[in-house]
């Protein structure tokens, strides 16, 4: 498996907003499937998305994970997506596939499953929290183990705890383009080791990189500063 990862460092959260944003537009412009994330890290990248690019038509948009709540619950990653970029649009996608948090989480990862295989994700937008999880792939979880599926049930790692829906590492790693957009200082410990260290099961981020394609990193100087670079 390829390791090496694109380290793109920035000034600040604005600046790695808009590098993600002209990634996703870019990925939206050619007519790519586009998986997104959730947390607080991507919101502004997705409105500048929508602002660089109006039209994703071409476009299909998926998800890395889901919280198991209804699609207009505040924690939901298909809601925050919805309201930053997609009701921003002026040509919807060509298709939005969310999992469905509203269903029971085997269920729902068992339906995200069939309509994920034979589709080969073009961009990957993935964040990383400050246990150096990503999607909803927790430190130890058995989850990590998991090479089969492209898609399981999770449990609650951190907040908000509820159950999550989570593509798995082979899956999120099966993307042409692997991003990750990691911001602030809480975040430099989990980026040191996720993008500085060895794969370890410790660090989920460290396990997922972009198997035949690339794997690129945007972090602002203060998620950066445990680097060397
Ligand atoms: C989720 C996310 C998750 C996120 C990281 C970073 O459902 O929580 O998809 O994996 O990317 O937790 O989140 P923040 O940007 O909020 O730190």
């Amino acid at each position: 498996m390829k390791r090496d990862v694109e380290l793109v460092v920035v000034d600040d959260p604005e600046a790695a907003a808009r590098r993600t944003a002209e990634l996703l537009s870019a990925a939206a412009r050619a007519g790519g499937h586009v998986a997104l994330s959730g947390g607080s890290g991507p919101r502004r990248a997705y409105e500048l998305a929508a602002q660089l690019e109006p039209d994703w038509s071409g476009a299909e948009v998926w998800w890395s994970d889901e919280r198991c709540v209804p699609p207009d619950d505040e924690r939901s990653n298909y809601k925050l997506a919805k309201e930053t970029l997609l009701d921003r649009l002026a040509a919807a996608p060509a298709a939005v596939h969310r999992i469905e948090g509203e269903l029971d989480p085997g269920e729902a990862a068992d339906r995200y499953d069939r309509a994920l295989r034979g589709i080969q994700l073009d961009l990957n937008l993935l964040g990383i929290g400050p246990d150096g999880h990503t999607a909803s792939l927790f430190p130890q979880a058995p989850t990590l183990d998991e090479r089969d599926r492209l898609v399981v049930a999770a449990e609650p790692g951190l907040e908000p705890f509820v159950p999550r829906v989570t593509l798995t590492v082979p899956a999120n790693s099966a993307a042409a383009h692997v991003v990750f957009l990691v911001t602030g200082a809480a975040k430099a410990d989990a980026a040191r080791r996720a993008f500085g260290g060895p794969p370890d099961a410790g660090t989920p981020a460290s396990l997922v990189r972009s198997q035949y394609g690339r794997t690129t990193a945007i972090l602002d100087a203060e998620a950066a500063s445990g680097l060397s670079i």
